[in-house]
């Protein structure tokens, strides 16, 4: 059957069928499939460019005979051991397929199609489309130098009395940029108890002065969103967790489905978040490179926004083309035009290695101007 005549016969929700698809970070596989290039790097999805901890192989090794049996459901082991580390509840912990995983949770469970969502302009893009895909109203709130506008946040708060989501990247993704808890607290303070405040700290093992850990133990309406995708260097196998009130993580646990994080996920993540060198070590390794990416940028003459996390928003003309000509030389990064960013690039902070392999490439294609 035609596409088009399939569409006319099941169409979807009406604010799907206007939903442009998450853009994820080119795989390197597919860089290669599409242009024979073999050997790449790719700094376009912040990941961990160390790896992830010894710790993980181990435990993950342990569990290899054990994989035609369903994964505890209920992620009793993991949920303890983030419990212990949070120093919360385990019954206040929400396991997920990733961050994403959860953010879609708590969008199914707590927003509906005449409610609203607010976020920020240049905030982490899966916040709007979960917005359509609820059917809800998504209120994007423009930001000033880049960063959340707070104050504006809350007018929009207030004054849209549908609203029952907001969230708070922090740090944000594509930006970088990190709001103190002193905002975030005065700024949940002076919203309706009723609105959930959902903050995404996904790079917080990259910027320590983002835990916001304490806003939980102070505010009900709070939910601390974070992955082991980032720093523990876990995207592959999808582990993301919510730290919230007891009654919202029962919500969310309706919602999920049975087995939403696999064996080796919590294997994994449980075996990871022992090791506190490796995230230590992490971040040291992301604060001296980041630096020195910024000191290459200075010198190439391109501005970037100060980052607090493992990636850094860069200002080029042609950021296009340029990101066509990085692709060819075997070098991903992330292009901003779905977040109206055109004149950006987003890279990942990799090994001295990798950066020092951007900058060059970089550099090449500036000065050849070949494009
Ligand atoms: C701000 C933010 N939140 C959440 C996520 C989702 O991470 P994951 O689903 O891999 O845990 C990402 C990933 O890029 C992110 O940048």
């Amino acid at each position: 059957m035609p596409k088009k005549e399939a569409q006319a016969i099941l169409p979807a929700y009406p604010s799907i069928e206007t939903l442009a698809p998450y853009q994820i970070g080119k795989p390197i596989e597919e860089l290669t499939r599409e242009m024979g290039v073999t050997d790449v790097i790719k700094l376009a999805s912040n990941e961990n460019p160390y790896g992830s901890s010894p710790r993980v192989t181990l435990a993950i090794t342990q569990e290899l005979d054990k994989l035609a049996r369903y994964p505890d459901g209920n992620g009793f082991g993991l949920k303890q051991k983030l419990a212990d580390f949070y120093e919360v509840s385990p019954n206040q912990v929400t396991l997920g397929n990733g961050a994403n995983d959860i953010l879609d949770l708590l969008a199914r469970s707590f927003v509906g199609h005449k409610d609203a969502m607010v976020y920020s302009q240049f905030a982490f893009i899966v916040y709007g489309i979960l917005a359509k895909a609820q059917g809800a109203l998504g209120i994007e709130v423009p930001a000033v130098h880049f960063a959340h506008d707070l104050a504006a946040m809350q007018q929009a708060v207030v004054k849209n009395t549908q609203t029952k989501m907001v969230f708070i990247a922090n740090p944000n993704n594509p930006t970088g940029t990190v709001l103190e808890i002193e905002e975030v607290r005065n700024f949940i303070a002076n919203i309706p108890p009723s609105v959930l405040v959902v903050i995404d700290e996904a790079y917080v093992e990259y910027c320590p002065a983002a835990n916001h850990r304490a806003l939980l133990d102070e505010f009900a309406n709070v939910v601390i969103v974070r992955t082991f995708s980032k720093a523990y260097g876990l995207a592959g196998l999808r582990i993301g967790y919510a730290l919230s009130s007891e009654s919202v993580a029962e919500m969310l646990n309706r919602v999920r489905q049975p087995f939403n994080v696999s064996r080796l996920g919590l294997a994994a993540a449980t075996a990871a978040i022992d090791d506190t060198a490796f995230i230590e070590r992490s971040n040291q390794l992301n604060i001296e490179q980041r630096r020195w990416l910024g000191s290459q940028f200075d010198a190439l003459g391109l501005g970037f926004i100060k980052s607090a996390a493992n990636f850094i928003m860069v200002e080029i003309d042609n950021a296009s083309s340029i990101n066509q000509a990085l692709l060819a030389q075997g070098v991903i990064v992330r292009p901003l035009q779905n977040y109206g960013l055109d004149n950006w690039l987003r890279v990942s902070v990799g090994t001295p290695e990798d950066n020092l392999r951007l900058i060059d490439t970089l550099r090449s294609i500036l000065n050849n101007d070949a494009l």
